[in-house]
Protein backbone atom coordinates (compact mmCIF):
# COMPACT_ATOMS: atom_id res chain seq x y z
CA UNK A 1 0.00 0.00 0.00
CA UNK A 2 1.56 3.25 -1.19
CA UNK A 3 1.91 6.06 1.24
CA UNK A 4 2.69 10.06 0.97
CA UNK A 5 4.81 11.36 3.25
CA UNK A 6 4.63 15.43 3.44
CA UNK A 7 6.58 18.22 5.04
CA UNK A 8 4.29 21.03 5.98
CA UNK A 9 4.41 24.93 6.10
CA UNK A 10 5.82 25.82 2.34
CA UNK A 11 3.89 28.68 0.23
CA UNK A 12 3.31 26.88 -2.90
CA UNK A 13 3.94 28.68 -6.17
CA UNK A 14 3.73 28.04 -9.93
CA UNK A 15 1.53 26.65 -12.66
CA UNK A 16 -0.34 23.57 -12.64
CA UNK A 17 -0.94 21.02 -15.65
CA UNK A 18 -4.65 20.16 -15.44
CA UNK A 19 -5.63 16.85 -16.86
CA UNK A 20 -8.69 16.00 -18.64
CA UNK A 21 -12.02 15.28 -16.93
CA UNK A 22 -12.18 11.92 -15.01
CA UNK A 23 -15.88 12.39 -14.68
CA UNK A 24 -15.75 13.25 -18.48
CA UNK A 25 -13.86 10.73 -19.92
CA UNK A 26 -15.19 7.21 -17.87
CA UNK A 27 -18.92 7.64 -19.54
CA UNK A 28 -17.34 8.18 -22.84
CA UNK A 29 -15.21 5.08 -22.67
CA UNK A 30 -17.85 3.23 -21.67
CA UNK A 31 -20.37 4.64 -24.69
CA UNK A 32 -17.46 3.39 -26.93
CA UNK A 33 -19.29 0.14 -27.38
CA UNK A 34 -21.97 1.36 -28.74
CA UNK A 35 -19.27 2.51 -32.05
CA UNK A 36 -19.37 0.72 -35.26
CA UNK A 37 -16.42 1.36 -35.45
CA UNK A 38 -12.64 2.75 -33.19
CA UNK A 39 -13.19 6.59 -31.47
CA UNK A 40 -10.12 8.43 -30.37
CA UNK A 41 -10.43 9.84 -27.05
CA UNK A 42 -7.33 12.47 -26.51
CA UNK A 43 -5.85 14.36 -23.10
CA UNK A 44 -6.47 11.16 -20.96
CA UNK A 45 -5.28 11.56 -17.25
CA UNK A 46 -3.19 8.74 -15.82
CA UNK A 47 -5.50 7.65 -13.39
CA UNK A 48 -6.42 4.21 -11.91
CA UNK A 49 -10.24 4.52 -13.16
CA UNK A 50 -9.03 4.85 -16.43
CA UNK A 51 -6.71 2.17 -16.03
CA UNK A 52 -9.72 0.19 -14.56
CA UNK A 53 -11.91 1.39 -16.95
CA UNK A 54 -9.51 -0.27 -19.94
CA UNK A 55 -9.62 -3.02 -18.12
CA UNK A 56 -13.51 -3.44 -17.79
CA UNK A 57 -13.38 -3.42 -21.61
CA UNK A 58 -10.28 -5.30 -22.57
CA UNK A 59 -11.88 -7.88 -20.95
CA UNK A 60 -15.04 -7.59 -22.65
CA UNK A 61 -12.91 -8.19 -25.45
CA UNK A 62 -12.44 -4.35 -26.92
CA UNK A 63 -9.19 -3.12 -28.03
CA UNK A 64 -7.56 -0.66 -26.60
CA UNK A 65 -4.59 1.18 -27.49
CA UNK A 66 -3.11 3.87 -25.41
CA UNK A 67 -0.57 6.20 -27.16
CA UNK A 68 1.09 9.38 -27.02
CA UNK A 69 0.43 12.17 -29.52
CA UNK A 70 -0.80 15.37 -29.01
CA UNK A 71 -1.26 14.28 -25.32
CA UNK A 72 -2.14 10.82 -23.91
CA UNK A 73 -4.61 9.48 -26.20
CA UNK A 74 -6.51 5.97 -26.69
CA UNK A 75 -8.71 4.54 -29.31
CA UNK A 76 -11.23 1.94 -28.12
CA UNK A 77 -12.27 -0.26 -30.73
CA UNK A 78 -15.40 -2.61 -29.90
CA UNK A 79 -15.79 -4.16 -33.19
CA UNK A 80 -14.39 -7.42 -31.32
CA UNK A 81 -16.68 -6.66 -28.11
CA UNK A 82 -17.21 -10.72 -27.09
CA UNK A 83 -18.84 -10.01 -23.66
CA UNK A 84 -21.62 -7.98 -22.36
CA UNK A 85 -21.22 -9.13 -18.54
CA UNK A 86 -18.35 -6.69 -16.87
CA UNK A 87 -15.76 -8.43 -14.56
CA UNK A 88 -17.66 -9.26 -11.20
CA UNK A 89 -14.32 -7.14 -9.97
CA UNK A 90 -13.58 -4.45 -11.76
CA UNK A 91 -17.30 -3.59 -11.34
CA UNK A 92 -17.45 -3.78 -7.34
CA UNK A 93 -14.20 -1.69 -7.47
CA UNK A 94 -15.60 1.25 -9.36
CA UNK A 95 -19.01 2.57 -9.31
CA UNK A 96 -18.78 4.30 -12.65
CA UNK A 97 -19.08 0.82 -14.09
CA UNK A 98 -22.57 1.20 -13.98
CA UNK A 99 -22.54 3.18 -17.21
CA UNK A 100 -21.93 0.27 -18.97
CA UNK A 101 -25.42 -1.03 -18.38
CA UNK A 102 -27.21 1.60 -21.17
CA UNK A 103 -24.69 1.31 -23.88
CA UNK A 104 -24.35 -2.41 -23.76
CA UNK A 105 -28.15 -2.54 -23.49
CA UNK A 106 -29.24 -0.19 -26.66
CA UNK A 107 -25.83 -2.17 -28.77
CA UNK A 108 -26.29 -5.54 -27.82
CA UNK A 109 -29.26 -6.19 -26.40
CA UNK A 110 -28.12 -7.38 -23.11
CA UNK A 111 -26.40 -6.59 -20.26
CA UNK A 112 -25.35 -9.00 -17.34
CA UNK A 113 -23.81 -6.03 -14.75
CA UNK A 114 -22.72 -7.34 -10.79
CA UNK A 115 -24.23 -4.93 -8.99
CA UNK A 116 -22.02 -1.81 -8.49
CA UNK A 117 -22.76 -1.22 -4.94
CA UNK A 118 -22.39 1.80 -2.58
CA UNK A 119 -19.10 2.91 -1.36
CA UNK A 120 -17.78 4.84 1.87
CA UNK A 121 -19.74 8.44 0.50
CA UNK A 122 -23.06 6.54 0.50
CA UNK A 123 -25.45 4.17 -0.39
CA UNK A 124 -25.38 5.04 -4.22
CA UNK A 125 -28.63 3.33 -5.93
CA UNK A 126 -29.02 2.54 -8.99
CA UNK A 127 -32.78 2.70 -8.71
CA UNK A 128 -32.94 6.09 -11.26
CA UNK A 129 -30.90 4.04 -13.83
CA UNK A 130 -33.03 1.05 -13.73
CA UNK A 131 -36.43 2.96 -13.96
CA UNK A 132 -34.91 5.05 -16.80
CA UNK A 133 -34.17 1.96 -19.15
CA UNK A 134 -37.26 -0.29 -17.85
CA UNK A 135 -39.39 3.04 -18.95
CA UNK A 136 -37.53 2.41 -22.13
CA UNK A 137 -38.58 -1.39 -22.68
CA UNK A 138 -35.87 -3.26 -20.89
CA UNK A 139 -36.18 -6.53 -19.04
CA UNK A 140 -34.62 -6.16 -15.75
CA UNK A 141 -34.35 -8.75 -13.07
CA UNK A 142 -31.88 -8.76 -9.80
CA UNK A 143 -30.99 -11.21 -7.38
CA UNK A 144 -28.94 -10.16 -4.46
CA UNK A 145 -25.72 -10.14 -6.93
CA UNK A 146 -26.56 -9.45 -10.51
CA UNK A 147 -29.02 -7.44 -12.82
CA UNK A 148 -29.94 -9.02 -15.68
CA UNK A 149 -31.36 -6.38 -18.47
CA UNK A 150 -32.78 -7.72 -21.96
CA UNK A 151 -34.56 -5.09 -24.63
CA UNK A 152 -34.22 -6.30 -28.54
CA UNK A 153 -34.49 -2.31 -29.45
CA UNK A 154 -35.00 -0.31 -26.81
CA UNK A 155 -37.89 2.21 -27.48
CA UNK A 156 -37.89 6.25 -27.15
CA UNK A 157 -39.46 7.28 -23.24
CA UNK A 158 -40.19 10.34 -21.43
CA UNK A 159 -38.35 9.94 -18.69
CA UNK A 160 -38.50 12.69 -15.53
CA UNK A 161 -35.35 12.37 -12.75
CA UNK A 162 -37.00 12.91 -9.24
CA UNK A 163 -33.28 13.73 -8.08
CA UNK A 164 -30.67 14.79 -10.43
CA UNK A 165 -28.24 12.25 -11.46
CA UNK A 166 -25.17 12.71 -13.37
CA UNK A 167 -24.29 9.18 -14.26
CA UNK A 168 -28.20 8.30 -14.20
CA UNK A 169 -28.89 11.08 -16.71
CA UNK A 170 -25.60 9.46 -18.60
CA UNK A 171 -26.44 6.30 -18.98
CA UNK A 172 -30.28 7.46 -20.18
CA UNK A 173 -28.90 9.87 -22.62
CA UNK A 174 -26.33 7.39 -24.05
CA UNK A 175 -28.90 4.36 -24.35
CA UNK A 176 -31.24 6.57 -25.99
CA UNK A 177 -29.14 7.32 -28.67
CA UNK A 178 -29.71 3.92 -30.74
CA UNK A 179 -33.04 3.33 -29.04
CA UNK A 180 -36.44 3.51 -31.89
CA UNK A 181 -38.25 7.13 -31.80
CA UNK A 182 -37.73 9.83 -29.03
CA UNK A 183 -36.61 9.95 -26.15
CA UNK A 184 -37.01 13.30 -23.59
CA UNK A 185 -35.39 13.43 -20.11
CA UNK A 186 -36.55 16.19 -17.63
CA UNK A 187 -34.47 17.46 -14.81
CA UNK A 188 -31.16 16.03 -16.40
CA UNK A 189 -28.05 16.93 -14.71
CA UNK A 190 -26.21 20.05 -15.94
CA UNK A 191 -22.60 18.71 -15.39
CA UNK A 192 -20.31 20.15 -17.60
CA UNK A 193 -18.69 16.36 -18.17
CA UNK A 194 -23.15 15.31 -19.14
CA UNK A 195 -22.34 17.75 -22.07
CA UNK A 196 -19.24 16.70 -23.22
CA UNK A 197 -20.43 13.45 -23.16
CA UNK A 198 -23.36 14.72 -25.35
CA UNK A 199 -21.28 16.27 -27.91
CA UNK A 200 -19.24 13.41 -27.89
CA UNK A 201 -22.17 11.24 -28.58
CA UNK A 202 -23.24 13.53 -31.35
CA UNK A 203 -20.08 13.43 -33.26
CA UNK A 204 -20.38 9.29 -33.33
CA UNK A 205 -23.65 9.95 -35.13
CA UNK A 206 -25.80 10.93 -31.97
CA UNK A 207 -28.95 13.16 -32.09
CA UNK A 208 -28.91 15.37 -29.12
CA UNK A 209 -30.30 18.34 -28.36
CA UNK A 210 -31.16 20.79 -25.12
CA UNK A 211 -27.45 20.13 -24.25
CA UNK A 212 -26.06 22.29 -21.47
CA UNK A 213 -30.27 22.35 -20.60
CA UNK A 214 -31.91 20.15 -18.18
CA UNK A 215 -34.37 18.82 -20.53
CA UNK A 216 -32.18 16.59 -23.39
CA UNK A 217 -34.14 15.49 -26.40
CA UNK A 218 -32.70 12.62 -27.96
CA UNK A 219 -33.33 10.81 -31.82
CA UNK A 220 -33.03 7.59 -31.88
CA UNK A 221 -30.50 6.41 -34.92
CA UNK A 222 -29.16 3.08 -36.23
CA UNK A 223 -25.76 2.97 -35.80
CA UNK A 224 -23.02 5.13 -34.38
CA UNK A 225 -19.50 5.24 -36.58
CA UNK A 226 -15.67 6.26 -34.50
CA UNK A 227 -15.29 9.86 -33.50
CA UNK A 228 -13.06 12.29 -32.07
CA UNK A 229 -13.59 15.51 -30.08
CA UNK A 230 -11.82 17.30 -26.99
CA UNK A 231 -12.69 16.28 -23.59
CA UNK A 232 -13.27 18.86 -20.75
CA UNK A 233 -10.67 19.71 -18.29
CA UNK A 234 -11.33 18.21 -14.75
CA UNK A 235 -12.43 21.21 -12.76
CA UNK A 236 -12.25 19.28 -9.50
CA UNK A 237 -8.74 18.81 -9.87
CA UNK A 238 -8.09 22.64 -11.01
CA UNK A 239 -10.30 23.20 -7.75
CA UNK A 240 -7.78 21.31 -5.39
CA UNK A 241 -5.09 23.02 -6.91
CA UNK A 242 -6.08 26.57 -6.70
CA UNK A 243 -7.50 25.57 -2.64
CA UNK A 244 -4.00 24.57 -1.81
CA UNK A 245 -2.13 27.85 -3.34
CA UNK A 246 -4.83 29.62 -0.96
CA UNK A 247 -4.57 27.30 2.24
CA UNK A 248 -0.43 27.39 1.87
CA UNK A 249 -0.78 31.21 1.76
CA UNK A 250 1.18 31.25 -1.70
CA UNK A 251 -0.14 31.53 -5.22
CA UNK A 252 -0.99 28.90 -7.62
CA UNK A 253 -2.21 28.96 -11.55
CA UNK A 254 -4.29 25.90 -12.70
CA UNK A 255 -3.49 26.06 -16.66
CA UNK A 256 -5.64 24.40 -19.61
CA UNK A 257 -8.57 24.95 -17.42
CA UNK A 258 -12.34 26.65 -18.42
CA UNK A 259 -13.50 28.91 -15.01
CA UNK A 260 -17.15 28.72 -16.33
CA UNK A 261 -16.98 25.33 -15.40
CA UNK A 262 -16.59 25.52 -11.71
CA UNK A 263 -17.84 29.45 -11.37
CA UNK A 264 -19.46 28.36 -8.00
CA UNK A 265 -15.94 27.23 -6.64
CA UNK A 266 -14.53 30.44 -7.85
CA UNK A 267 -16.93 32.84 -6.59
CA UNK A 268 -16.36 30.71 -3.01
CA UNK A 269 -12.27 31.07 -3.25
CA UNK A 270 -12.85 35.16 -3.70
CA UNK A 271 -14.67 34.71 -0.15
CA UNK A 272 -11.57 33.52 1.38
CA UNK A 273 -9.56 36.77 0.64
CA UNK A 274 -7.72 35.45 -2.59
CA UNK A 275 -6.99 37.66 -5.72
CA UNK A 276 -8.70 35.55 -8.09
CA UNK A 277 -7.24 36.41 -11.67
CA UNK A 278 -8.18 34.41 -15.39
CA UNK A 279 -6.92 33.94 -19.10
CA UNK A 280 -9.06 32.04 -21.65
CA UNK A 281 -7.62 29.04 -20.43
CA UNK A 282 -6.50 29.53 -16.98
CA UNK A 283 -7.08 30.53 -13.28
CA UNK A 284 -5.07 31.79 -10.82
CA UNK A 285 -5.33 32.09 -7.05
CA UNK A 286 -3.20 34.47 -5.09
CA UNK A 287 -3.31 34.27 -1.11
CA UNK A 288 -0.78 37.49 -1.31
CA UNK A 289 1.22 35.83 1.67
CA UNK A 290 -2.11 36.02 3.97
CA UNK A 291 -4.34 34.42 5.68
CA UNK A 292 -7.29 32.90 4.17
CA UNK A 293 -10.81 33.54 5.79
CA UNK A 294 -13.19 30.72 6.79
CA UNK A 295 -16.15 30.22 4.24
CA UNK A 296 -19.52 28.76 4.38
CA UNK A 297 -20.23 26.23 1.41
CA UNK A 298 -23.97 24.30 0.66
CA UNK A 299 -22.77 22.00 -1.81
CA UNK A 300 -25.93 21.25 -4.95
CA UNK A 301 -25.97 19.98 -8.11
CA UNK A 302 -24.51 21.94 -11.02
CA UNK A 303 -24.19 24.89 -11.35
CA UNK A 304 -24.06 24.62 -7.41
CA UNK A 305 -21.20 24.53 -5.40
CA UNK A 306 -19.88 20.64 -6.18
CA UNK A 307 -19.81 17.88 -3.43
CA UNK A 308 -16.45 16.93 -5.32
CA UNK A 309 -14.76 20.02 -3.50
CA UNK A 310 -16.65 19.57 -0.22
CA UNK A 311 -13.74 17.89 1.29
CA UNK A 312 -11.30 20.55 -0.02
CA UNK A 313 -13.34 23.48 1.46
CA UNK A 314 -12.86 21.74 5.49
CA UNK A 315 -10.06 21.37 5.18
CA UNK A 316 -9.48 25.00 3.78
CA UNK A 317 -12.00 25.63 6.82
CA UNK A 318 -9.48 24.04 9.14
CA UNK A 319 -6.71 26.55 8.99
CA UNK A 320 -8.60 29.61 8.08
CA UNK A 321 -9.02 32.72 10.13
CA UNK A 322 -12.60 32.45 12.19
CA UNK A 323 -15.47 30.30 11.99
CA UNK A 324 -17.68 28.77 9.35
CA UNK A 325 -20.05 25.95 8.07
CA UNK A 326 -20.11 23.01 5.62
CA UNK A 327 -23.36 21.32 4.66
CA UNK A 328 -23.57 18.18 2.28
CA UNK A 329 -26.95 17.79 0.52
CA UNK A 330 -25.90 15.38 -2.51
CA UNK A 331 -24.34 12.48 -0.02
CA UNK A 332 -25.68 10.85 2.67
CA UNK A 333 -21.90 10.28 4.28
CA UNK A 334 -19.23 11.98 2.70
CA UNK A 335 -17.81 13.56 5.98
CA UNK A 336 -15.03 11.01 6.51
CA UNK A 337 -12.17 13.30 6.37
CA UNK A 338 -13.47 15.14 9.77
CA UNK A 339 -12.28 12.65 11.96
CA UNK A 340 -9.02 12.22 9.96
CA UNK A 341 -8.63 16.20 9.98
CA UNK A 342 -9.09 16.10 13.61
CA UNK A 343 -6.14 13.84 14.17
CA UNK A 344 -3.87 16.73 12.80
CA UNK A 345 -5.58 19.34 15.21
CA UNK A 346 -8.79 20.47 13.50
CA UNK A 347 -11.71 22.03 15.47
CA UNK A 348 -14.29 20.53 13.50
CA UNK A 349 -17.84 19.71 14.90
CA UNK A 350 -20.11 17.09 12.35
CA UNK A 351 -23.74 17.86 13.27
CA UNK A 352 -25.70 15.42 10.77
CA UNK A 353 -25.04 16.68 7.41
CA UNK A 354 -23.16 19.90 8.47
CA UNK A 355 -19.55 20.31 9.93
CA UNK A 356 -18.76 23.33 11.53
CA UNK A 357 -15.36 24.56 11.72
CA UNK A 358 -12.87 27.17 13.55
CA UNK A 359 -9.35 27.67 12.07
CA UNK A 360 -6.53 26.43 14.35
CA UNK A 361 -2.68 25.68 13.73
CA UNK A 362 -2.64 22.00 12.16
CA UNK A 363 0.14 19.58 13.14
CA UNK A 364 1.53 16.77 11.22
CA UNK A 365 0.00 13.16 11.71
CA UNK A 366 -0.63 10.05 10.15
CA UNK A 367 -4.09 9.76 8.58
CA UNK A 368 -5.81 7.28 6.01
CA UNK A 369 -7.13 8.28 2.99
CA UNK A 370 -10.74 6.46 2.25
CA UNK A 371 -12.42 7.91 -0.82
CA UNK A 372 -10.88 10.14 -3.73
CA UNK A 373 -12.05 13.88 -2.22
CA UNK A 374 -11.18 13.18 1.03
CA UNK A 375 -8.27 11.79 0.28
CA UNK A 376 -7.42 14.76 -1.58
CA UNK A 377 -8.42 17.07 1.62
CA UNK A 378 -5.76 14.93 3.95
CA UNK A 379 -3.06 16.15 1.35
CA UNK A 380 -3.92 19.41 1.71
CA UNK A 381 -3.76 19.64 5.23
CA UNK A 382 -0.54 18.06 5.34
CA UNK A 383 0.84 20.57 3.19
CA UNK A 384 -0.23 23.23 5.88
CA UNK A 385 0.31 21.33 9.17
CA UNK A 386 3.36 22.01 11.35
CA UNK A 387 5.99 18.99 11.03
CA UNK A 388 5.37 15.85 9.20
CA UNK A 389 2.34 13.79 7.94
CA UNK A 390 1.95 10.31 6.67
CA UNK A 391 -1.14 9.93 4.36
CA UNK A 392 -1.90 5.60 3.96
CA UNK A 393 -4.02 4.24 1.10
CA UNK A 394 -3.29 6.97 -1.08
CA UNK A 395 -4.76 4.40 -4.04
CA UNK A 396 -8.08 6.01 -3.54
CA UNK A 397 -6.27 9.23 -4.57
CA UNK A 398 -4.49 7.76 -7.79
CA UNK A 399 -8.42 7.20 -8.99
CA UNK A 400 -8.77 10.89 -9.57
CA UNK A 401 -5.46 12.62 -9.14
CA UNK A 402 -2.70 11.84 -11.55
CA UNK A 403 1.09 12.60 -11.33
CA UNK A 404 -0.20 14.20 -7.83
CA UNK A 405 3.01 14.56 -5.83
CA UNK A 406 4.65 15.44 -9.07
CA UNK A 407 2.23 17.99 -9.75
CA UNK A 408 2.47 19.40 -6.05
CA UNK A 409 6.47 18.71 -6.00
CA UNK A 410 6.63 21.34 -9.04
CA UNK A 411 4.67 23.87 -6.88
CA UNK A 412 7.20 23.48 -4.61
CA UNK A 413 5.87 21.47 -1.86
CA UNK A 414 7.84 18.67 0.31
CA UNK A 415 6.26 15.47 -1.28
CA UNK A 416 6.88 12.15 -2.01
CA UNK A 417 5.68 8.79 -1.89
CA UNK A 418 6.51 5.59 0.01
CA UNK A 419 6.10 2.16 -1.50
CA UNK A 420 7.49 -0.15 1.00
CA UNK A 421 7.22 -0.61 4.87
CA UNK A 422 11.07 -0.98 5.55
CA UNK A 423 11.55 2.71 3.88
CA UNK A 424 8.44 4.23 6.41
CA UNK A 425 10.02 2.70 9.45
CA UNK A 426 13.46 4.26 8.29
CA UNK A 427 10.87 7.72 7.38
CA UNK A 428 8.74 7.48 10.58
CA UNK A 429 12.10 7.74 13.24
CA UNK A 430 12.56 10.94 11.16
CA UNK A 431 9.01 12.26 11.27
CA UNK A 432 7.96 11.10 15.03
CA UNK A 433 4.22 10.30 14.81
C1 LIG B 1 -21.29 11.39 -10.15
O1 LIG B 1 -21.64 10.31 -9.33
C2 LIG B 1 -19.77 11.55 -10.05
N1 LIG B 1 -19.12 10.34 -10.55
C3 LIG B 1 -19.38 11.79 -8.59
O2 LIG B 1 -17.98 11.99 -8.54
C4 LIG B 1 -20.10 13.05 -8.10
O3 LIG B 1 -19.80 13.25 -6.73
C5 LIG B 1 -21.61 12.90 -8.29
O4 LIG B 1 -21.91 12.60 -9.68
C6 LIG B 1 -22.38 14.16 -7.91
O5 LIG B 1 -21.92 15.23 -8.67
C7 LIG B 1 -18.97 10.18 -11.89
O6 LIG B 1 -19.39 11.02 -12.69
C8 LIG B 1 -18.25 8.94 -12.35
P1 LIG B 1 -25.46 11.02 -8.70
P2 LIG B 1 -23.13 9.66 -9.44
O7 LIG B 1 -26.17 9.91 -9.38
O8 LIG B 1 -23.65 9.85 -10.79
C9 LIG B 1 -28.93 9.75 -5.76
C10 LIG B 1 -15.80 11.71 -7.71
O9 LIG B 1 -15.29 11.97 -6.61
N2 LIG B 1 -29.26 8.66 -6.72
O10 LIG B 1 -25.43 12.37 -9.37
O11 LIG B 1 -23.04 8.30 -8.88
C11 LIG B 1 -27.61 9.52 -5.06
O12 LIG B 1 -27.76 8.70 -3.93
C12 LIG B 1 -17.16 11.07 -7.78
O13 LIG B 1 -15.26 11.97 -8.82
C13 LIG B 1 -30.37 7.86 -6.48
O14 LIG B 1 -31.07 8.02 -5.49
O15 LIG B 1 -23.95 10.58 -8.45
C14 LIG B 1 -27.20 10.92 -4.68
O16 LIG B 1 -27.82 11.27 -3.46
C15 LIG B 1 -17.71 10.76 -6.40
N3 LIG B 1 -30.65 6.86 -7.37
C16 LIG B 1 -27.78 11.79 -5.80
O17 LIG B 1 -28.74 10.96 -6.48
C17 LIG B 1 -29.90 6.64 -8.49
O18 LIG B 1 -30.23 5.73 -9.28
C18 LIG B 1 -26.75 12.27 -6.82
O19 LIG B 1 -25.99 11.14 -7.21
C19 LIG B 1 -28.77 7.47 -8.71
C20 LIG B 1 -28.48 8.47 -7.81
Amino acid sequence: MDKLFVNGGVALKGDVEIAGAKNAILPIMMASVMSKSSILIHNIPHLRDVTMTLQLLSKLGVKCKLNYLKSLSVEIDSTSLQSTSPDVELVQSMRASIMLMGPLLARYGEVKLYYPGGCVIGSRPIDLHIQGLQKMGAEITQDDEYIFARATRLKGAEITFPVVSVTGTENIMSAAVLAEGETIINNAALEPEVSNLANYLNQMGGKISGIGSNRLIIKGVKELHGAEYPIVSDRVEASTYLVAGIMTQGKVRAKHTNMNNFQAVIDVLKKTGAKISSGNDWVEADMLGKKPKAVDVVTQPFPGFPTDVQAQIVALNSVAEGSAYVEETIFESRFHHVSELQKMGADLKQVKNKVYSNGVKLHGAETIASDLRASASLVLASLVAEGSSVIDKVQHIDRGYELIEEKFSCLGADIHRLHDNHFIAKQKSVVGV
